[in-house]
């Protein structure tokens, strides 16, 4: 065997470097990443318990109208009780719109809403809550195909691309029963560009530089999910974009909102 020449060792010193700096890179972002899911579970914890009364007044009238779904399932329709599954649960700041005796699935990617979910669900227990299914909608094949009755998302799809936002509308639609209904409420990018142009405009600079998704866990400000709705394959959808009038200076950016029910 030869020894290595000048050019191989250069070469495979070279390589070497290379192959350790996209180690750390790798390492450092795996770290960043699982950071910043704590900063938001923190911080979404504190929202939910600082939000501003005129969101809970309108995400609940929006939500209300679930307490008179029927259930496909027998047993449940003689206990007058629905099996819903909440996307993106987060801390879990929904409880208090589900029916009583509602069968709560969830799902969430991020583990550390775990402990602020177990605390705010032991609050209401007219519902039995299930543990937080750890995983990204798209990936939730573990729920079963027909079985639930309501589907929810507050605040959800702003965090996931185009690609993601269709397959996790895809699974929805597997999941629901017959007739089943999908809940959806989002905020959009701002759609009224003679009034709100400076909101639109901003918008579009923050989540363009990343900063914003950076901040708040991949949440985008320009996105607008109502089209990829309208082509899943629902058989009847009622949604609406309208303007919140918020206090709260954080809602200032995270407004107008898509609201509406979709039907299996
Ligand atoms: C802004 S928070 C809203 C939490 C809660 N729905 C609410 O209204 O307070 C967005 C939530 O969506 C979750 N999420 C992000 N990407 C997701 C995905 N691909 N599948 C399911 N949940 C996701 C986040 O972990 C987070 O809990």
């Amino acid at each position: 065997m030869g020894e290595e020449g000048p050019s191989e060792s250069w070469m495979s010193s070279t390589v070497t470097k290379v192959l350790v700096a996209l180690l750390l890179l790798w390492v450092i972002w795996k770290i960043v990443s699982y950071i910043r899911q704590i900063w938001f579970a923190i911080f979404l914890n504190y929202l939910s318990n600082t939000m501003d009364p005129k969101v809970l007044e309108v995400k609940g009238n929006f939500l209300s109208s679930i307490s008179s779904t029927v259930s496909h399932d027998p047993q449940l329709r003689k206990e007058n009780a629905i099996r819903l599954l909440e996307i993106g649960v987060g801390t879990g700041t929904n409880f208090s719109y589900y029916p009583d005796g509602t069968r709560l699935v969830v799902v969430d990617p991020n583990p550390h809403f775990r402990s602020y979910y177990d605390e705010n669900r032991k609050k209401f227990p007219n519902i039995h809550s299930e543990d937080i299914i750890v995983t990204k909608a798209e990936d939730m094949d573990m729920v079963e195909s027909n079985s639930i009755d309501v589907v929810v998302t507050t605040w959800v799809l702003c965090s996931v691309d185009k690609t993601g936002t269709e397959k996790i509308l895809r699974q929805i639609l597997r999941v629901l029963a017959p007739g089943g209904k999908y809940y959806f409420y989002e905020h959009v990018e701002e759609f009224d560009t003679v009034r709100h142009g400076t909101r639109r405009t901003i918008q579009h600079i923050l989540t363009a530089t990343r900063i914003w998704p950076f901040i708040f866990d991949g949440c985008c400000l320009n996105r607008d999910m109502l089209a990829a709705i309208q082509k899943t394959g629902f058989s009847k959808i009622e949604a609406q974009r309208s303007h919140n009038v918020l206090d709260h200076f954080m809602f200032q950016l995270v407004n107008p909102t898509l609201k509406g029910v979709a039907v299996k």
